[in-house]
């Protein structure tokens, strides 16, 4: 029985028959402050029906409380306030996380329902940003919480690989292009002939006829177009497999915008069939007026489609194969538009599932207080961010602790997971500062300092040889645990939330403060001392070791057990 059900149980046996204890459940409120103990019950709703004041009340139910189970059962004014028994439910805590660390924290909100996450995304000929970088991040935090409370994600990485910046790009390489220069350099090559192409088809309108007519190749699979796609396609696709090797990060889909190239016509005419689709200027539109929406272009003069085009069959093609309870688009705030028209043109399809479809929006990352920008010369190289942490991380290793062995692993999983939480640890809509000195710190609100909170656990076990703990008394007398277990009490409302709420950033300040927690009882108490409560302390440190790894996991960061 888990604490709160104790104060339900306790209350149903005094309160009148026609409250349930679900009813009961409902009311029982967490005092903020903890001189109002653990749980307190409210007796304001019951004056009518008992023609007393909620004073009154609250005495006369305490009276006939069977308080066995509790430290104390207090009246404060209108309210009855539980203490727990702090050693008792220490100790079901404990019990219940060493029995079965990995479903620790576990619930069944999704009932099993499937929920695509369209994260990553970046585009084909392109380097990768650090947009890309939380949209790959926050995406696989939320597939790991969803999964823990029993939804079953599917991580789709929608890659932009189609559009008319295709034929760009062919164009241009057609003109400038060497096959040794872009076997090179994949990404800046191309990138580079991209630009000027730009530049050129400024004085040059003629270059952009040729640009279309090349994208028109495409979509109608021409062989030396469809070639030179695939090509650009898969060069780009192995720089990004580096990054998402580094990031440890798998994907269970790659179906990106070419994807759906054949499945477009079926769209375009289930907008004609409900006269949905309009002329405007040569191409066509749905009008949104009444969403309070700019319309969605939806077929260009040319017949060329569009983004929206191909995330609408993207969509319908997602429903058809999952059936999903809810569909996931981690993507920018600047997306936020094209979301909205996304879902309206859905629900004048008459699709009611629109509704299920979220657009996990999230800040821009910037430094110095300001934002990215190419043209200035404020670019942050993604690769570049990966090493450099983990070279800092390294520095810091071999200052602090020279002769870790496995020392490469220890900082790949230092550095990388720094940039991971210090990404995760934001409320995604935010916009936040990025710099990497900070981000690496070992103190302070960091990854590294969760990581070494877990590692100095588990060097206190090592310490003490290891011992199986599961069945041991873990009651444990010293109020200075009570901060920590509490904490660890919480993990599971803890997910929960974050889970509803889409964000990542619950459970990594979680993180935060269970290490807080964990390091102030550590700095105060002999953990190791022989008494008869050493093993229950021990038992502790396990618990706090299990759940912080766990925190860590779900944010798809590693936790060494040495750094
Ligand atoms: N490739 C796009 C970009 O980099 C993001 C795609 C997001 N997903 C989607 N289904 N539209 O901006």
């Amino acid at each position: 029985m888990n604490s709160k059900q104790q104060v339900v149980s306790a209350l149903a046996a005094v309160l009148p028959d026609t409250m349930t204890a679900a009813e009961i459940e409902a009311k029982i409120e967490r005092p903020k402050s903890d001189g109002n103990g653990d749980f307190a019950f409210p007796t304001f709703f019951l004056a009518k029906e008992l023609h007393q004041a909620p004073q009154l009340i609250a005495q006369g139910l305490l009276a006939q409380i069977d308080q066995s189970n509790f430290e104390q059962v207090v009246v404060a004014g209108p309210y009855i306030n539980f203490f727990l028994d702090k050693t008792q439910v220490g100790a079901t805590i404990l019990n219940e996380i060493l029995n079965d660390p990995n479903s620790y924290g576990s619930s069944d909100l999704g009932n099993g329902g499937k929920v695509p996450i369209d994260m990553s995304s970046p585009n084909i000929a392109k380097p990768m940003s650090m947009g890309h970088l939380r949209s790959t991040v926050i995406g696989n935090a939320l597939a790991n919480i969803l999964t823990k409370v029993n939804y079953q994600p599917v991580k789709i990485n929608h890659l932009g690989d189609w559009g008319t910046q295709f034929g760009k790009l062919m164009a241009a390489y057609k003109m400038w292009g060497s096959e040794a220069e872009v076997k090179a350099d994949p990404i800046n090559t191309l990138q580079k002939y991209y630009v000027r192409f730009h530049q050129e088809d400024k004085e040059n309108p003629a270059l952009d006829d040729d640009a279309r007519a090349w994208f028109k190749k495409l979509e109608d699979g021409d062989e030396e177009a469809t070639e030179l796609w695939k090509w650009f396609r898969s060069e780009s696709l192995k720089l990004f497999m580096k990054i998402y090797d580094l990031l440890d990060i798998q994907f269970d889909s790659f179906n990106g915008e070419a994807f759906y190239n054949d499945k477009m016509t079926e769209v375009v005419k289930m907008l004609e069939d409900k006269h949905l689709l309009q002329e405007s200027k040569g191409a066509e539109i749905v009008d949104l007026d009444k969403y309070d929406l700019n319309p969605a272009l939806i077929k260009k003069t040319d017949g060329a489609t569009l983004y929206i085009t191909r995330d609408l069959a993207a969509a319908i093609y997602r429903k058809r194969t999952y059936d999903f309870v809810q569909s996931l688009y981690v993507v920018g705030n600047e997306q936020q538009n094209h979301f909205k028209q996304l879902k309206a043109v859905l629900k004048e399809l008459g699709f009611d599932w629109s509704d299920d479809i979220h657009h996990i929006q999230f800040g821009l990352i910037t430094q110095g207080g300001r934002k990215l920008s190419t043209r200035e010369g404020r670019v942050i190289l993604l690769e570049n961010v990966l090493d450099d942490a983990i070279k800092l991380a390294r520095k810091q290793i071999d200052e602090k602790n020279p002769e870790l062995a496995h020392a490469d692993e220890v900082a790949k999983a230092v550095g990388v997971g720094a940039v991971v939480f210090h990404d995760l640890k934001n409320e995604r809509r935010n916009n936040f500062d990025f710099d990497l000195a900070e981000v690496v710190r070992f103190e302070g609100e960091t990854g590294p300092y969760v990581q070494y909170a877990h590692a100095r656990a588990e060097s206190i076990l090592r310490k003490a040889g290891q011992p199986d703990l599961t069945a041991v008394d873990k009651s444990i007398s010293d109020p200075g645990v009570w901060k920590v277990i509490k904490a660890l009490g919480q993990f599971k409302d803890v997910i929960q939330r974050a889970a509803r709420e889409y964000e990542p950033s619950v459970v990594a300040k979680y993180a935060i403060q269970l290490s807080k927690d964990f390091n102030q009882y550590y700095a105060h108490s002999k953990i190791l001392v022989e008494d008869d409560e050493k093993m229950a302390r021990l038992a502790l440190v396990q618990a706090v070791s299990d759940v912080l790894k766990s925190s860590l996991a779900l944010l798809g960061v590693k936790a060494p057990d040495e750094m």
